[in-house]
């Protein structure tokens, strides 16, 4: 096969991919995908069978998602895999075909069992040292950071690249767990984030769940980041709460990429807070936020 046809090929999948929405964790949409890559499709391996296997695991110190998916990219190269969820897949780190950037693939945490599985996880927080750093900015944000077995931001890039497209609808899970092993969660039948042009915008709608909605008033609002202030507030929020969040007029009711302190802060209000569940000093110990084609 010559070189040329197959960057054709790649694009014609990548495009296919982008149609369908694929680039997620969803199993069923995997299996559709499948036919356009028979070729080279084998099965895929978590991260934690990749690493154990071939990769030094002291590189994985690192936080950045980018080293990541790079050395799992090149490791995936030498042995001509492609990514993909096969039969039998469990939860944990996956790679996905993408046309996010270019024709690559991305990894991904898919939650593959808790509540009705399918779901890829976009955020997570939790009590782990060494502490990952939330307080960043726009390109930080945009790109993703952190590491995808800790704490970590998927990235506002792949959020919208998977819910702006209209021809797809995606749900948001916000699963929540304070420090007396209390859980909540919060469901949104309705969840987008539109292109960068746009300030990387949220839509969120229709909440069910047991945690209350401390996020429809942020719905409307650009993302604003200590560098990038998108907010209606006078000052800038994240500055002020330590994050990156669609901030609105009076800041925010929740602040999921807050500093992670442990319980209450009765001096300020820059934890990792969910209103409606507990006051803007008490911030919480584990948050997850996942999403899944509807
Ligand atoms: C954003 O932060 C990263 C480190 O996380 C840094 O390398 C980069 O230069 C920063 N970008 C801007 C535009 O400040
Ligand atoms: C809103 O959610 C409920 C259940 O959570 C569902 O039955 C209903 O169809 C949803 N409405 C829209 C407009 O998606």
């Amino acid at each position: 096969m010559c070189h040329g046809c197959q960057v054709v090929r790649v694009s014609a999948v990548v495009l296919l991919a982008l149609s369908l929405g694929i680039v997620n964790c969803d199993y069923s949409e995997a299996e559709q995908f499948a036919p356009a890559q028979t070729a080279a499709k084998t099965e895929a391996h978590t991260i934690s069978d990749y690493f154990m296997d071939d990769v030094d695991i002291s590189y994985f110190t690192q936080t950045n998602i980018h080293d990541l998916y790079n050395a799992i990219t090149e490791q995936h190269s030498k042995t001509n895999e492609l990514s993909d969820l096969p039969a039998g897949a469990r939860s944990g780190v996956h790679l996905l075909q993408t046309g996010l950037a270019g024709p690559q693939k991305v990894a991904a945490l898919c939650d593959l069992d808790a509540d009705g599985g399918r779901w890829t996880v976009i955020q997570r927080r939790d009590d782990i040292e060494p502490r990952e750093n939330f307080y960043r900015n726009w390109t930080a944000y945009r790109a993703g950071f952190g590491r995808l077995d800790g704490e970590f931001w998927w990235g506002l890039d792949k959020m919208s690249a998977l819910t702006a497209a209209t021809d797809r609808s995606y749900e948001l899970r916000v699963n929540l767990e304070d420090f007396e092993g209390r859980r909540r969660h919060a469901l949104y039948g309705q969840f987008s984030i539109a292109p960068e042009s746009d300030g990387f915008r949220l839509h969120v709608s229709n909440y069910s769940g047991d945690a209350g909605d401390s996020l429809s008033t942020h719905s409307g609002q650009r993302f604003t980041t200590y560098d990038r202030d998108h907010d209606p507030y006078a000052g800038n929020c994240a500055r002020s709460h330590r994050g990156g969040w669609w901030y609105h007029e009076k800041c925010l009711q929740s602040n999921l990429n807050g500093v992670y302190f442990k319980k209450y802060r009765a001096d300020n209000t820059r934890g990792i807070t969910w209103t409606t569940f507990h006051n803007s000093f008490y911030s919480l110990k584990t948050v997850t936020m996942k999403i899944r084609p509807t």
